[in-house]
């Protein structure tokens, strides 16, 4: 799309974020309306989300059922003062979305981002250990190539150098393993490669000394490392870590929760469940900013006392449990429940699967990876060499946008993950600009 001056003018007066404002004005993206599975520009341009926005919008954009949850509670109460009080349909949410949470995780504190529940989950872990008599437990073990936000906590527990060296020093007491993508190539099998990465965990932590570590932090599908799916067996290891060394196990579900793997959470798709997971995107479908954190409930025990005790939780928002973004989430939840949308992910995304697959034909690409309708690509110059091809990646903004298509694009390897209203009609019709897009990157870089 071509920017008038006026608009080059005011996004030269802001920025866009991780990205530098002159590579955006090469390959611009101003939007203006969106409605289920599109968007359309400024200048009346019509896109296929492929990736609901940056997977958020798990229902498509503006779904009825939610639009008309939070316009029915605009009407009723729009805040309530989380300081000494608590709306009722705040309420209705933490039961609804404890409900549908795996196992014991029924302690529910909503947010308003997926960072907002990364730091408060990694601030309830330190105090938990705190009040449960082993002070010295305050270390976090995440991943390289790993992302959990963009504030100090979370980035400090984020892999991500470009994203973190700016800022250093970050935050003490953050260690980094690498996830099993990153050593694949110096085993035979990928089972044997994840059984490597995930005693990785307990190797750091008896180095460490157990009485100083204090959890773990993963997303089980990672999604800058190019959407990075390991085994369920490399779950079920790093789980009987954790319980061997009194660790706590936080799943990152920012991005895999609600449906999209294939289940509520990607916790029941790997069969192994944490003791918090953290939530945000797609759990209000894009409509009005929101995240969760969700504990075990025997976790949430030690926030219990006397009324003298001082174990309450020392943290809060002041938008956290805002009664708008609660009357989405249980919208967003209830369509999901009652469609069984999670199923329908787990339908659509074999077929999607296997068009995917038919792009080896062109030669570069490495592997398909992903579970349920959450699915990456991996781009590579040849598929002998598997040698990194930076400049296809590049191309294929490019060549995405021109075709009407938006998908996440990293040099390296692309994802997609259509909102769980999609039928197989309209994951042809994605497949179709994925296909042509790719084929016209190869041709302008080769
Ligand atoms: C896996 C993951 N965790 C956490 C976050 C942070 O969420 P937010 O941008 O809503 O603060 C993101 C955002 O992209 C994410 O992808």
């Amino acid at each position: 799309m071509k920017l008038t001056e006026r608009q080059t003018g005011i996004i030269k007066k802001t920025f866009l974020d991780y990205q530098q404002t002159s590579a955006f004005l090469d390959n611009p993206l101003i939007l203006k309306n969106a409605k289920g599975l599109y968007y359309w520009d400024t200048d009346g341009k019509r896109y296929f989300d492929a990736i609901g926005g940056i997977f958020v919008a798990s229902l498509g954009h503006c779904h009825p059922r939610v639009v008309e949850a939070l316009k029915c509670q605009l009407d009723k109460m729009t805040f309530a003062p989380p300081l000494h009080g608590i709306a009722d349909i705040t309420l209705d949410f933490i039961e609804k979305l404890g409900s549908v949470s795996p196992g014991d995780l029924k302690y529910v504190k909503p947010y308003s981002g997926g960072s907002e529940s990364i730091e408060s989950a990694m601030k309830f872990v330190r105090q938990y250990f705190k009040q449960t008599g082993h002070t010295g437990k305050y270390k976090f073990i995440s991943r390289y190539f790993g992302y959990h936000g963009s504030t100090f906590g979370a980035m400090s527990a984020s892999g991500t150098g470009k994203r973190k060296t700016k800022f250093e020093p970050n935050m003490a007491g953050f260690l980094k393993v690498f996830p099993p993508n990153y050593w694949r190539d110096r085993f035979s099998s990928w089972e044997q490669c994840n059984r490597f990465s995930a005693e990785m965990f307990e190797d750091v932590i008896i180095n460490e000394d157990p009485e100083t570590v204090a959890g773990v932090i993963i997303e089980p599908i990672g999604n800058t490392g190019g959407i990075i799916t390991p085994t369920d067996e490399y779950f079920q290891i790093i789980r009987n870590i954790c319980d061997r060394h009194n660790v706590i196990l936080i799943y990152d579900e920012v991005i895999t929760g609600f449906g999209k793997t294939g289940n509520m959470f990607a916790a029941q798709t790997f069969g192994v469940i944490p003791d918090i997971i953290c939530s945000g995107k797609g759990l209000s479908s894009g409509t009005i900013p929101m995240g969760a954190m969700i504990a075990n409930e025997s976790m949430a025990d030690a926030f219990f006392g006397d009324v003298e005790d001082d174990v309450q939780f020392a943290h809060g928002n002041t938008y956290a449990g805002n009664p708008l973004a609660c009357a989405v989430g249980i919208a967003v939840i209830d369509e999901i429940v009652e469609k069984q949308l999670d199923k329908k992910a787990q339908r659509l995304g074999k077929y999607l699967f296997e068009k995917l697959e038919t792009l080896k034909k062109y030669g570069v690409v490495r592997e398909v990876r992903g579970k349920g309708i959450l699915l990456g690509v991996e781009l590579v110059k040849d598929t002998k060499t598997n040698s990194s091809f930076p400049e296809l990646g590049k191309m294929l903004k490019k060549t995405a946008l021109k075709n009407g298509l938006i998908m996440r694009i990293d040099p390296s390897w692309f994802a997609v993950a259509p909102a769980l209203i999609a039928e197989k009609s309209d994951i042809d019709e994605m497949f179709e600009l994925i296909d042509k897009s790719l084929k016209d990157a190869i041709q302008a870089v080769k």
